[in-house]
């Protein structure tokens, strides 16, 4: 099967790049299943149900969240209502949705998608992310239950993502990261065949200091004061991701290639 995952879309610079380009991706590229991060769609903050319809129109199959899942308050409604958005499984016990769910893909196969939030350096203490996901992959053995899994692992330490994809390594199809907004240099395969990025990056304009336009970010690290507040910078967004092309049998990664579309980032493609 042939995925794609595309890293946290951010402001209406990253939406505009998903809802422009997507669709002729899919086709370029010959996805049959995509999953887009949208935890900062909406102003940078979360994700409004109206943008949420936008990625899936703009050809999402699956969006996933993040810590910031919920800024959006109509999102504690909408999560419950549209099965195709996944939420960090250990955000909270009273969360509403879901952190994992299986979705039909072309020709009757069968993904599992789920979400995590690591513990390290995050501003939150959440669950442990490693014995959450846990039983999720064991309901869903790669190759028995699903043609492939992917999980989304949110948070900011690349040594906690590590160790998710070496802990998931040959139990899911696709570990990725996201949460930090810059992509990582080493997709790659583990040994077990299990296709691994430490950051995806995000959906974006890179003229910013992390999706944010980069004036008042700049303002506080040199001053220490905050004097205004953070907006998503608006420049022409790069897509950033992780193509994944796995074998439908045994769920395993076959290839993997970073993804960089547009915007300031070098390209970089299937
Ligand atoms: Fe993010
Ligand atoms: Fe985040």
């Amino acid at each position: 099967m042939r995925i794609l995952f595309l890293g946290d879309v951010m402001g209406r610079a990253g939406r505009a790049a998903v809802t422009e380009r997507l669709s002729g991706l899919r086709e370029k590229w010959q996805l049959d299943f995509v999953v887009v991060n949208g935890e900062n769609a909406t102003n940078g903050a979360g994700l409004s149900a109206a943008h949420a319809k936008a990625l899936l129109e703009a050809g999402a199959d699956v969006l996933t969240l993040g810590d910031h899942a919920f800024d959006q308050k109509d999102m504690l409604r909408f999560v419950e209502e549209e099965p195709r958005i996944i939420r960090p499984l250990n955000f909270s016990k009273v969360a509403p949705g879901r952190g994992a769910r299986v979705f039909p893909a072309p020709g009757g196969r069968k993904v599992l998608v789920a979400q995590v939030l690591g513990q390290v350096f995050m501003k939150r203490p959440f669950d442990d992310p490693f014995s959450a996901i846990e039983p999720v992959l064991k309901a869903a053995p790669l190759g028995v239950q699903v043609n492939a899994a992917l999980v989304d692992m949110h948070c900011e330490a690349t040594s906690e993502k590590m160790a998710m994809g070496h802990w998931c390594d040959g139990r899911a199809s696709i570990i990725v990261g996201t949460h930090t907004h810059v992509p990582t240099g080493d997709a790659m395969i583990l040994p077990r065949g299990t296709a691994y990025q430490s950051d995806a990056g995000m959906c974006g304009d890179y003229n910013s200091v992390i999706g944010m336009d980069k004036a008042e970010p700049l303002n506080r690290f040199i001053t220490g004061m905050s004097k205004g507040r953070f907006t998503p910078a608006a420049g022409p967004a790069t897509l950033s991701g992780l193509f994944v092309e796995t074998d439908d049998a045994t769920g395993k990664a076959k290839r993997v290639a970073m993804v960089r579309d547009g915007g300031l980032l070098q390209p970089a493609a299937p």
